[in-house]
C-alpha cells in the first residue's frame, strides 16, 4: 500500500504495518480503543504487555505523556530514533494501549516514511512489533508476510530496516531510570546524556556461571524472539564446538566466516551472522538469520554468546537468551 492510502487507513481506525529503522510496526491509532484491540488480538499478544505510541518529537509527546528534563535531554541526544521512553500517561491515552498501567511508552522513530505518516495522520501511532507474540520481529516486507499469512494487514513496504532488532527501552518513572529491554541506544550512551549512572533491569551480562545455574538475564525471564526450532545457546565458541550436542544437519550459526572454530566429523550447516564480523552487521542479521536457519526445518540451531565488548553486544546476548530453549 502507498503512504496515503495507510494515513487513510490509519485514521479510519484500521490496522495496517509500517516500516521503521527498527523492525517493522503493526500499527493502529493510538486513540482508537477498537483499534488497539484488534492489534492485540492479530498479534496473539498477552493483554498485560502494554503498546509502544509513536510520535513526531518531544513536543508531540508531551501531549500524551507527563515528560521532564531527563526526557528532554534524552529526546535532544536520540530522537528521532531507538530510544523508548516509559513516562507517566495523560488521560488521552486509553489504558487498553497500556495494558491498565498509568505510564505509556513513546518513541520519535527516524523512518522517513513512518514519520511522514505521522505528519499526515496528526495522531499519536501505537504499534508493537509486526510479528506473532514470542516470535521473531520481522524486519523486512517478507517477514511480515510470512508471519500473518492471509490475515496480513496492508503493508507500507519501506525496504530493510537498518537496527534489524527492537528499540531500547528506558523506564523514566522510577527514582534510576532503568532499562527495560537493551537495544541499539546503550546503556553507556544514556549515562553519557545524563552525566550519571542508571539501572537495568534485564542485564545480558550473564556469566557462564549465571548460565550453567540456568538463570535468565532477561526482566521477567519471558520467552520471546524464539525461532520455531529449538535453539541451543552456548556460551561460547570452543564449548559449542566441543560439545556433544552438534549432530550432523544441525544448524550452527557463527559471527563471521573469519570466526575461528575446529572442524567437526557431524558436519552441522554453518550460516554466518555477518561479512565483516562487527557487533552493527551482527545485530542488524540477527533475526534474518534466525528466520533462514528456521526455514531449514532441522532438529536443532546452535549459537553462542557473544564475548562482551559493548553495551550493543548486551542486547544481542539478551536477545540470545530469550530465543533459546536450552543453554548450554
Ligand atoms: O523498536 C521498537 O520498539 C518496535 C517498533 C515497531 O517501534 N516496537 C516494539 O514494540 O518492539 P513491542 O510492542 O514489540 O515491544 C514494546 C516493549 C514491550 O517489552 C513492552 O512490555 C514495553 O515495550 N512497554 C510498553 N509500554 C510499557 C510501559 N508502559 N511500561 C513498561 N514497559 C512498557
Ligand atoms: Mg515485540
Amino acid at each position: 500500500m502507498n503512504l496515503v492510502d495507510c494515513t487513510e487507513h490509519l485514521l479510519r481506525s484500521e490496522i495496517c504495518v509500517v516500516p521503521t529503522e527498527t523492525v517493522y510496526g503493526l500499527a493502529c491509532s493510538a486513540f482508537s480503543v477498537a483499534a488497539v484491540k484488534k492489534v492485540f488480538e492479530l498479534k496473539g499478544r498477552p493483554a498485560n504487555n502494554p503498546l509502544i505510541v509513536h510520535v513526531l518529537n518531544h513536543d508531540s509527546a508531551d501531549e500524551i505523556c507527563k515528560t521532564n528534563e531527563l526526557s528532554v535531554k534524552l529526546a535532544k541526544a536520540f530522537w528521532p530514533g531507538a530510544l523508548t521512553l516509559v513516562l507517566p500517561k495523560k488521560k488521552c491515552i486509553p489504558l487498553e494501549v497500556t495494558s491498565g498501567r498509568n505510564s505509556v511508552a513513546v518513541r520519535s522513530p527516524s523512518h522517513p516514511l513512518f514519520r511522514q505518516i505521522i505528519t499526515r495522520a496528526k495522531i499519536p501511532i501505537a504499534a508493537p512489533s509486526a510479528n506473532l507474540a514470542n516470535k521473531i520481529s520481522p524486519t523486512n516486507y517478507q517477514d511480515v508476510l510470512d508471519a500473518f499469512g492471509d490475515k496480513c494487514p496492508p503493508i507500507l513496504d519501506g525496504g530493510e530496516c537498518d537496527f534489524g532488532i527492537e528499540s531500547t527501552v528506558l523506564d523514566l518513572t522510577t527514582t534510576i531510570p532503568q532499562i527495560l529491554r537493551f537495544g541499539p541506544v546503550t546503556k553507556q550512551d544514556i549515562e553519557n546524556v545524563l552525566g550519571f549512572n542508571i539501572e537495568s533491569s534485564s542485564t545480558g551480562k550473564s556469566t557462564e556461571k549465571d548460565l550453567l545455574s540456568g538463570k535468565k538475564s532477561p526482566g521477567q525471564g519471558s520467552k520471546h524472539y524464539a525461532p520455531d526450532t529449538p535453539l541451543n545457546l552456548h556460551s561460547s565458541i570452543e564449548k559449542m564446538f566441543s560439545s556433544e550436542t552438534i549432530k550432523a544437519g544441525d544448524v550452527v550459526i557463527l559471527p563471521c566466516p573469519k570466526t575461528p572454530h575446529r572442524s567437526l566429523s557431524k558436519k552441522p550447516i554453518i550460516l554466518y551472522l555477518s561479512e565483516s564480523g562487527k557487533t552493527k552487521d551482527i545485530a542488524k542479521s540477527l533475526y534474518k538469520i534466525l528466520r533462514q536457519a528456521d526455514k531449514l526445518l532441522v532438529n536443532k540451531i546452535h549459537i553462542s554468546l557473544f564475548p562482551l565488548e559493548d553495551d550493543l553486544i548486551s542486547a544481542i546476548n539478551d536477545k540470545l537468551y530469550r530465543a533459546s530453549t536450552c543453554q548450554l
